[in-house]
């Protein structure tokens, strides 16, 4: 028998709160450079949309990132400016203005850039940035601008 509750649970709430959030963005037009100015911080993605289970995020990077890994999906990095690379531990990736590419699911990663570079992530809702691991590049998830 399942326990009586007199309250909403927290996958009720989570729920309508992101119902309440897609109602909010509905019709939201969202321009990117418009949205790149609001963004202060670099390695802090930010949430501007969502498709499905699926968020697009805009960060802004500049130094070396740590190693890190998503054990269960895939990220797709998408370069707005500026250049970066992506090293992998048996290969690097140069990146630039236009570019896409999609780091596999589980494959230990490193993103660098020399100068600042703006980048739209897309990937599953409740991806961490800093992957399994725990580090001081950890930032909070699911903030939206
Ligand atoms: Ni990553």
């Amino acid at each position: 028998m399942g326990q009586q509750r007199d309250y909403p649970s927290p996958t009720l709430i989570s729920r309508y709160l992101r119902e309440t959030k897609r109602k909010e963005m509905q019709d939201q037009v969202n321009n990117l450079t418009e949205k790149l100015w609001q963004i202060k911080e670099h390695w802090s993605p930010r949430v501007i949309a969502e498709l499905n289970d699926y968020q697009f995020k805009l960060v802004k990077l500049q130094g070396e990132f740590v190693w890190h890994s998503h054990p269960d999906t895939d990220e797709a990095f998408f370069v707005l400016s500026g250049e970066m690379k992506i090293l992998f531990r048996d290969r690097e990736i140069s990146l630039s203005e236009g570019d896409l590419f999609i780091v596999p699911k589980g494959q230990e990663h490193k993103p660098l850039a020399d100068s600042e570079c703006h980048v739209m992530l897309v990937e599953p809702r409740g991806v961490v940035n800093t992957g399994s691991i725990e580090s001081n590049f950890t930032a909070p998830n699911d903030v939206w601008i």
